[in-house]
């Protein structure tokens, strides 16, 4: 059996699959590695590095694609490399399903087998394979540093002979796995952090960071959705949301926001009036630009001066951090790796509660039911 790890082709990726130290346990199994030349290096892993592994090292990636059975990746591969691919061949990565589930007709017809790993259940046997918490994680700490180092302001309180300069007010929106790292890292650095979130659960936790906690009353809808998610809110739940990030706003140094409802664009958090309304010099960092943005005023990708406020939209914090984004997230790989490959050959069972939610097609066919209904209109029109 052949596993392929590619070199990502995304623009502004940075981070690899797989690295040399994860390779261990695959060879031991007999599994033959094959890596595309470059495919480490941004994230601190040479050829050689992988060489030394056991890996063999290849420059020609048709042919890696066209043979590999086994394509762990970060982001989908591209509509060309995707036509390349061996039949029968497992896919599994970041594949962005019920975002972009047309950007992968080419693999699905092949028949590649595709396993997204936005998908994986989040069930407690699945928790070393949650590699959206991993990433999120990393972009939480990333968002902080970021708006540190654009805040014409010092973050911690200081107290010197030149007089007592007053810590930074952070504002946190969206309590998940990014607000709590971004809580956490603001306060290292000794911040002063507010935290909203829809999700009452959320409170508990942000306070246990020493954050404050502001607490909305959306008059008795149930923000719960399933697997710790947030579920989509009515115009004017938002709306009771968006008033206190109004009035919080105008007196934050920095707004991170998180806020996102699984399958669906990012909830509109942050008025226009409400960034206009931020002292000179602060500074919003829009997690949730890859699904559209929180703020109205969000150009996803684009880094924005509005009235002397700085809003920064990335799309891929976690790639300005290669070597640990690609660390954590090469262990989820592994993790789930695990499910199908048993002493060193692919075994598939789909009936697997983790495997078949992951799945978004095999033989052709959607697997994951949220995938198999987003095909429907496309069937029914063919
Ligand atoms: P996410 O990235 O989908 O959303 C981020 C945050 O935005 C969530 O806390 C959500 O409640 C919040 N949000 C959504 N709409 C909002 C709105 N209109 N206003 C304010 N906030 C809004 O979620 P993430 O970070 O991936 O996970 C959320 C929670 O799921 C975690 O805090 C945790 O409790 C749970 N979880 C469970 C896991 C498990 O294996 N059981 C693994 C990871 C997370």
């Amino acid at each position: 059996m052949l596993l392929g790890i590619l070199k990502e082709t995304l623009a502004g990726e940075t981070r690899v699959t797989l690295l040399p130290e994860s390779l261990k346990s695959l060879l031991a199994q007999g599994v033959s590695v094959q890596v595309e030349s470059g495919a480490g290096i941004a994230a601190g892993a040479t050829d050689a590095a992988y060489a030394e592994a056991g890996a063999t090292v290849v420059t020609d990636r048709r042919l890696l694609l066209a043979t590999a059975d086994l394509l762990p990746v970060v982001n989908a591969p591209n509509s060309a490399d995707q036509r390349l691919l061996k039949a029968g061949c497992i896919v599994v990565g970041f594949l962005r399903p019920l975002e972009a589930l047309q950007a992968l007709a080419e693999a699905i017809a092949r028949p590649a087998t595709l396993f997204s790993m936005e998908l994986i259940p989040r069930i407690s046997r699945a928790q070393s394979m949650d590699a959206l918490s991993s990433m999120a994680t990393v972009a939480g700490y990333k968002a902080v540093i970021a708006a540190a180092d654009r805040l014409p302001r010092l973050f911690p309180m200081l107290m010197t002979a030149a007089g007592t300069i007053p810590p930074a007010r952070i504002f946190v929106i969206g309590a998940g796995v990014a607000g709590l790292q971004a809580i956490a890292t603001a306060r290292r650095l000794g911040a002063v952090v507010e935290a909203y979130d829809v999700r009452a659960a959320a409170g508990e936790q942000v306070r246990s960071l020493g954050a404050r906690f502001l607490d909305v009353d959306l008059g008795g809808i149930s923000a719960e959705g399933g697997g710790g998610y947030a579920a989509e809110l009515t115009e004017e739940a938002l709306d009771r949301g968006r008033d206190l990030i109004t009035r919080t706003a105008a007196h934050s140094d920095v707004i991170i926001t998180t806020a996102q409802v699984p399958g669906r664009p990012a909830p509109l958090l942050i008025r226009g009036e409400a960034i206009r309304a931020m002292r000179p010099g602060s500074v919003v960092v829009d997690l949730a630009a890859p699904a559209g943005g929180n703020c109205e005023l969000t150009r996803p990708g684009i880094e924005q001066n509005i009235d002397n406020v700085t809003l920064l939209a990335p799309l891929n914090l976690p790639a300005e951090v290669p070597v640990h984004a690609s660390q954590l997230y090469a262990r989820n790989i592994l993790n789930f790796l695990a499910l199908i490959v048993k002493n060193g050959e692919l075994t598939l069972d789909l009936k697997d509660e983790v495997l078949a939610g992951a799945c978004v097609a095999h033989n052709g066919h959607p697997v994951n039911l949220r995938v198999a209904k987003l095909l429907e209109p496309v069937a029914a029109s063919s």
